[in-house]
């Protein structure tokens, strides 16, 4: 119910508050003392924080919420991989924008979502070095807390329809893939975003710019506040973009894991649904108005 839906998110944001606070202390401490772990490669990072953050978010979950399932970042790299259920089950990313908090580049968070039947209804993104709180509810709305003393609380909405990608200010990451396919995939697709049509870059739009915060989590919310007009990613898990996905919902965006959504379709590529969760590559905007061709990428 609503009721109980509210209760959790109270709980999840007094959580994602006190984890703000060990990773503060764990930026701080990284910078004086590197300890990185290089996960896949050396672009791919995880530090004890991301661990110990994990820990306490899961212990204090089961203490709170003992039949909630839970997937997160660091259980899976080590093993853990429940299969998504119907059952409620918190989807969380400790420490989203680890490249970030190593180089105490403050554009990080800690990204908690809660997936029920097997839909995301909640979303609470905390990025405690600008003390900026995401929180949505499925049908609620979702809202940006500026502060915790006094805090100002203001309700996002994505304001008008992308007019055209030419008038764009678009999010783009380089994610840990490097590999010559991979990457040469992605940096089309910049170059089509970003280039001059007239000179030389086939099919670019020349959008406004292109953005690069390091943060899947925070790349939602950004679209959700009005500030980007689009953020697409090839290589996202499900813990970087869950609770990203309400709060870009609930402020008007749309949200697709199909690139059937450049193709403008008749059928209803935006529903949010398990796919989208556990497929690698998503699409944000405020609203579709421009219709990059498929073979685009
Ligand atoms: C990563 C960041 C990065 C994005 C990757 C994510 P992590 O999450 O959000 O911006 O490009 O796709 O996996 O490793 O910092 O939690």
């Amino acid at each position: 119910t609503s009721t109980a839906l509210r209760s959790v998110l109270t709980f999840t944001v007094s959580l994602a508050r006190t984890a703000g606070v060990l990773i503060l202390e764990g930026s701080q401490a990284i910078q004086a003392t590197p300890d990185v772990n290089e996960k896949k490669n050396s672009v791919d990072l995880v530090t004890e924080y991301d661990v110990a953050v994990e820990e306490l978010v899961k212990s204090e979950i089961a203490k709170a919420y003992p039949h909630f399932k839970f997937i997160g970042e660091e259980s899976y790299s080590s093993g853990t991989r429940p299969e998504l259920t119907d059952e409620p089950t918190f989807c969380v990313d400790p420490i989203d924008g680890t490249t970030n908090f190593v180089h105490g580049f403050p554009f990080a968070c800690i990204s908690l979502g809660l997936i029920y039947q097997k839909r995301p209804v909640m979303g609470v993104i905390f990025n405690p070095f600008l003390d900026h709180l995401y929180t949505a509810l499925e049908g609620q709305g979702a809202y940006l807390t500026r502060g915790s003393n006094q805090p100002l609380k203001l309700p996002l909405s994505a304001p008008k329809p992308l007019p055209s990608l030419s008038k764009a200010l678009m999010a783009i990451e380089w994610g840990s893939d490097r590999g010559s396919e991979a990457l040469t995939g992605k940096s089309n697709s910049f170059l089509r975003l970003a280039g001059d049509p007239n000179d030389g870059i086939a099919g670019g739009r020349m959008g406004h710019s292109l953005r690069s915060m390091g943060s899947a989590a925070l790349n939602y919310c950004m679209v959700a506040q009005g500030g980007l007009d689009m953020y697409w990613e090839i290589g996202c898990w499900p813990w970087d973009v869950c609770a990203g996905i309400v709060i870009a919902q609930e402020s008007g965006g749309v949200v697709t894991g199909s690139h059937t959504a450049f193709a403008n379709s008749q059928a209803d590529p935006f529903k949010v649904t398990p796919e989208i969760l556990t497929g690698r590559k998503y699409l944000v905007v405020r609203a579709i108005a421009d219709t990059p061709s498929e073979s685009g990428g």
